[in-house]
C-alpha cells in the first residue's frame, strides 16, 4: 500500500514532503519488530501513527493498546501496566493483569512516555531488553511478548539532562525515531486542512461551508498554530457554529487567533498584487510568470521597433496598452509630449531571426503548460488533486491555470 492509501484509509489530511515521509518510515517499520518513538509538538497527529505501525505489522490480529502515561496517577501507574499480586499493597484485594499481559502478542502504545515515573521506567526497560515483565508485590518474572511504540510532545533530551527520563530507556524505545511536523513545517497543508475540516463541520452541523478570503487566507497561513491541527481543527470548529455569514475575512478571522502577530511581508510579497497563494512555492511561481509575460511583451515591443524603425509616433500608438502595462508609473501616452525614457535605439548588429526564436521558443513554453495540465488531467480522468499532486502545483494554482488557458 501506497502513502496516498494509507492517508486515505487513516484519513490523514496533507501531503507535505515531511508528513509523507514520516507515514512511510511508519509503513517501512511496521514489518519489523523494532521500538518506535514518534515525536511532535503537541496537536500534530501523533496518535494515529502506532495505529499505522500495528495495522501493517504481523501483529495486527493481536491486540493494540493505547496508554496514556500522563494520565495514571504515579502511585498505581506500575499496577496498570505490569498488574500486581493479592496483598501487593492497601487494597489490592485480587491478583490483576497489567496493559502489558493484556496486550501479549500486539502492540502497546506508551504515550506521553516522559511522564512515567523513574521507578515505572526501570520495570519497562526490563520489558524492552529481556521481554520480562515483573508483577507488583511478585517475584515471578513473566515473559512478554508485546511491541512497544512511545511518543512525547515534550522535550525528552532536556528531561535526560535534568535526570528525569533514562537515556538507556530512551535509546531502547528510540530505536526508529519518527518526527511528525509541525503545522508552520508543513504550510502548504494549512489551507487544505482548513478546508477539510470545514466541509466536515458544514455536514456536521448542517450548515453551509465556510470560506476565507483573500486576507484571511494569508491571516491563516501567517499563523504560528502553537496547538497545531487540534487548534486549527477546533479554530474552525467554532468559526463553523459561530459566524453567521459564511465568507470569513480578515477581522474576524483574527478573533479566532490568540496572539495573531502581524507578520510584516517581504517586499517581494507586495509587489504580487493580492490574489490567491498558499504558498511561498505559489508566489515565487507567479512572480516568475508576470516577469515571463512582461519579457515576452518587452520582446514584442522591441521586435516591432527593430522592424519598423524608430518612428515612436506609431509604435507608441500601436502598442500603448503594452506600454501602459509595462511602464505603469508613466503618465497616459495620449497625454505624453515627449517620451525621451522610452526612447529605444535600434541596436547595432541586431539580429532579428535571434529575437523571433527566442520568443517562439518562450510562446511554446506557455503551450508546453498547457500540454502537460492537459496530460496530467487525462491521466488522472479529470481529477484535479491528483493531476495537480503529478504536476508539482497545488490543487488552486492548477485550478488557476484552468481558469487562464481556459482548459475544457
Ligand atoms: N493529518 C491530519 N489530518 C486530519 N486530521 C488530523 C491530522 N493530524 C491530526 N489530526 C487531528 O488533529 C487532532 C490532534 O491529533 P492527535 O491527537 O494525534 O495529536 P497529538 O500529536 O497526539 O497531540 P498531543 O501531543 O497533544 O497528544 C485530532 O483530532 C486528529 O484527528
Ligand atoms: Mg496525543
Amino acid at each position: 500500500m501506497d502513502v496516498q492509501k494509507i492517508k486515505q484509509r487513516f484519513e490523514i489530511i496533507g501531503n507535505s514532503v515531511n508528513l509523507n515521509r514520516a507515514i512511510d518510515i511508519a509503513k517501512q517499520v511496521a514489518s519489523t519488530d523494532l521500538s518506535v518513538f514518534i515525536t511532535g509538538e503537541s496537536g500534530t497527529g501523533k496518535e494515529v501513527f502506532p495505529q499505522i505501525i500495528h495495522q501493517f505489522s504481523t501483529r495486527k490480529h493481536g491486540p493494540y493498546f493505547a496508554v496514556n502515561c500522563g494520565a495514571i496517577p504515579e502511585g498505581t501507574i506500575d499496577s496498570e501496566l505490569f498488574g500486581h499480586e493479592k496483598g501487593a499493597f492497601t487494597g489490592a484485594h485480587d491478583s490483576r493483569k497489567g496493559y502489558f499481559e493484556f496486550t501479549n502478542g500486539g502492540t502497546i502504545f506508551l504515550d506521553e512516555v516522559a511522564e512515567l515515573p523513574l521507578a515505572t521506567q526501570v520495570r519497562l526497560l526490563r520489558v524492552l531488553e529481556s521481554g520480562e515483565s515483573l508483577k507488583v508485590g511478585s517475584s515471578t518474572i513473566k515473559k512478554t511478548n508485546v511491541r512497544v511504540i512511545a511518543a512525547t510532545n515534550t522535550d525528552i533530551r532536556k528531561a535526560i539532562q535534568t535526570g528525569k527520563f533514562r537515556e538507556d530507556l530512551y535509546y531502547r524505545l528510540n530505536t526508529v525515531p519518527i518526527a511528525i511536523p509541525s503545522l508552520k513545517e508543513r504550510n502548504e497543508d494549512i489551507y487544505l486542512l482548513f478546508r477539510k475540516f470545514a466541509s466536515d463541520f458544514a455536514e456536521r452541523y448542517r450548515m453551509p461551508t465556510i470560506s476565507l478570503n483573500d486576507e484571511a487566507q494569508i491571516m491563516l497561513l501567517n499563523y504560528e498554530w502553537p496547538g497545531n491541527i487540534r487548534q486549527l481543527k477546533n479554530v474552525t470548529e467554532q468559526i463553523s457554529i459561530i459566524e453567521k455569514n459564511r465568507e470569513i475575512n480578515a477581522d474576524t478571522l483574527h478573533k479566532y487567533l490568540p496572539n495573531y502577530q502581524e507578520i510584516k511581508l517581504p517586499v517581494i510579497y507586495k509587489s504580487v498584487d493580492q490574489k490567491t497563494f498558499s504558498t511561498e512555492r505559489e508566489i515565487l511561481y507567479k512572480i516568475l510568470f508576470d516577469m515571463k509575460n512582461d519579457m515576452n511583451d518587452l520582446k514584442k515591443l522591441v521586435l516591432e521597433i527593430m522592424q519598423k524603425g524608430t518612428d515612436k509616433t506609431s509604435i507608441q500608438k500601436n502598442n500603448a496598452p503594452l506600454i501602459q502595462k509595462l511602464y505603469k508609473s508613466i503618465e497616459p501616452i495620449a497625454n505624453q509630449e515627449s517620451s525621451d525614457h522610452l526612447e529605444i535605439k535600434r541596436p547595432e548588429n541586431s539580429n532579428i531571426q535571434d529575437t523571433e526564436e527566442i520568443i517562439e521558443e518562450s510562446l511554446s513554453l506557455e503551450k508546453k503548460e498547457i500540454e502537460l495540465i492537459k496530460k496530467a488531467l487525462e491521466k488522472h480522468n479529470g481529477k484535479r488533486k491528483y493531476a495537480a499532486n503529478e504536476l508539482g502545483i497545488s490543487e488552486r494554482t492548477l485550478y488557476r491555470k484552468i481558469k487562464e488557458y481556459n482548459i475544457s
